[in-house]
């Protein structure tokens, strides 16, 4: 059986491209996988949190899992801060990683754009601290959407480097699962960015809580091109919000591109956009009732982490005291 690592980011509610790029797959991969889950809180804060509305949002996010379909009675959910094992590797991964290996990654260039020198070390060394998340279990496969792609290609590289420099074949190597559908969803807004939980325009996503009337709005008012859909697949090529909503379409309903084409093809987007809204309520509505629900109960929600976080550093602990022991510590 395969042991699977994946987080998110307890930065708010979780939006629909987390859901498909990651949690749906989640679900499915605790059927014939072990599996741990983590909100990965010492990730958030690379970039400022209100400490007040990072515990809120840390209850919500649990909320959203577990009304997704997360089974914590079978697999571990916890938050990333409970279990100190991730700090400690994370230390040794710093001192791992060449500046050269981070200097490469995408994510922190847009993030941190032009303003370079303003933003935190944190920010600069988080995918070494996802290395350690992952590493911390052993874990060889990481269910993720397409923009981690390279963090995990940096987990292997720090792998191999530690394996090489203090214990042959100590750490596993690492296989990145990314949907062939889905796995980047792109801001309703700008059909050139990823739809994201930290985007300051929250009609640039749909959030996994949004109710009825929220969908139809932000659909509604997503931008789109005045073309009415193509027939084919290659009609949406240099088209990316059509694109884009023609894939949210497709991922839900778990079918090709051009099979929602050959549904909706030469149709204008005001048909088009009310059957996506009508798609997109069907999916989210039960997790939207379903997380209201738990979040009545924080008490619960609270106890489920704390269960999660017990579990986990049974697993973490001789992993890192071992890989400790490897570095002379
Ligand atoms: P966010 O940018 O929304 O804060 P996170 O960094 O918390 O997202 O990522 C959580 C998971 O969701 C990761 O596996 C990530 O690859 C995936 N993910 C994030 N945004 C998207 C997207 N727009 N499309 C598909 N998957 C995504
Ligand atoms: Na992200």
């Amino acid at each position: 059986m395969r042991r699977i690592f994946s987080g998110i980011q307890p930065t708010g509610i979780p939006q629909l491209g987390n859901y498909l790029g990651a949690i749906r797959n989640w679900v499915g991969l605790q059927r014939d996988n072990e599996c741990i889950f983590c909100l990965v809180d010492m990730h958030a804060i690379t970039v400022w949190q209100d400490p007040a509305a990072l515990r809120e949002q840390t209850l919500a996010q649990t909320a959203v899992l577990l009304a997704s379909g997360i089974d914590v009675q079978r697999h571990i959910l916890f938050n990333q801060s409970a279990v100190t094992a991730h700090a400690r590797l994370a230390w040794i991964f710093n001192c791992v990683a060449r500046l050269g290996w981070l200097n490469r990654m995408t994510q922190f260039k847009d993030k941190a754009g032009k303003d370079r020198e303003n933003h935190s070390a944190g920010l600069y060394v988080y995918p070494d601290l996802m290395a350690a998340d992952i590493l911390t279990y052993k874990a060889t496969a990481v269910p993720v959407g397409d923009d981690q792609r390279q963090h995990l290609e940096l987990t292997n590289d720090i792998a191999q480097k530690f394996n090489h420099d203090y214990g042959l074949d100590f750490f596993p190597i690492v296989e990145a699962l990314i949907p062939p559908q889905g796995a980047r969803i792109m801001s309703l807004r700008d059909g050139t960015k990823k739809m994201s939980k930290s985007d300051p325009s929250a009609q640039s996503r749909i959030e996994m809580t949004d109710d009825a009337d929220t969908i139809a709005l932000k659909i509604r008012r997503a931008k789109t091109d005045p073309e009415p859909l193509p027939a084919e697949e290659s009609g949406l090529e240099n088209r990316p919000e059509a694109r884009n909503l023609v894939t949210i379409y497709a991922t839900l309903q778990q079918c090709s591109i051009q099979d929602v084409l050959n549904q909706h093809g030469g149709e204008g987007f005001g048909p088009f956009k009310k059957a996506l809204t009508d798609v997109l309520v069907q999916h989210i509505a039960p997790i939207a009732d379903e997380t209201t629900r738990l979040l009545k109960e924080p008490g619960f929600l609270r106890d489920t982490l704390r269960d999660g976080a017990r579990r986990a550093n049974v697993i973490a602990e001789p992993i890192v005291a071992e890989a400790e022991a490897l570095v002379g510590f």
